[in-house]
């Protein structure tokens, strides 16, 4: 349990920058993902400059506190490795099926990444206050692509205190609904 204790969303960093060899081995982390029909929908983009972090906070709804990490972390699901068609484009309003399966497969790619840098000594913290269409266009990303999510990345300078979970008799229930 020790690693999902440790997790916690993290909105304060150190200066220390984030090297290439821990960037590997968080994307490491996520090729070991499972996925539907293991097609591995999940991309993503290594954000540093602060020019770019910048713009990427004002899109992410103003988070200032984000710019205080070293690393984004832009999580993109690609639609085309199930729809097979670059001129589909998909945002919020997007009725396809295949849509929803790339963004589970690639949350689940992100997860793994977030208990990674937990178990490195890294802080995360997911966002996703932003519209596909701002933040596609803030970082050059085709149509057929969605946003998962920004997480930011670095080492904690803060250890918020464990936040209250629901009980597990309130999330589990045997053999049917309800029971
Ligand atoms: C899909 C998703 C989106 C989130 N978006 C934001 C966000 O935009 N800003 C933020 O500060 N935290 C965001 N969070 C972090 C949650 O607030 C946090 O996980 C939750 O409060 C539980 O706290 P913990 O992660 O420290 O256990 C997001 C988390 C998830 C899973």
């Amino acid at each position: 349990m020790d690693i999902f204790e440790k997790r916690r969303s993290i909105r304060k960093y150190t200066d220390q920058p984030v090297t290439d060899e821990i960037l590997h081995q968080l994307i490491e982390a996520a090729r070991t993902a499972p996925s539907g029909h293991h097609t591995q929908p999940w991309r993503f983009i290594a954000v540093r400059s602060e020019e770019m972090k910048k713009r990427i906070v004002q899109a992410d709804h103003n988070q200032e506190w984000m710019m205080s990490a070293p690393l984004f972390l832009v999580c993109v699901a690609d639609g085309y490795v199930r729809l097979k068609d670059e001129t589909i484009e998909l945002n919020e309003e997007t009725p396809y099926k295949e849509q929803k399966l790339v963004i589970r497969d690639t949350a689940v790619a992100i997860e793994h990444i977030v208990l990674k840098a937990a178990e490195l000594g890294l802080g995360t913290c997911w966002t996703g206050y932003f519209t596909q269409k701002e933040m596609k266009e803030i970082l050059e990303i085709p149509k057929d692509k969605h946003v998962v999510a920004v997480l930011t990345v670095g080492y904690p300078a803060e250890e918020p205190k464990p936040k209250e979970r629901k009980a597990i008799e309130e999330i589990l229930m045997y053999e049917r609904w309800g029971k």
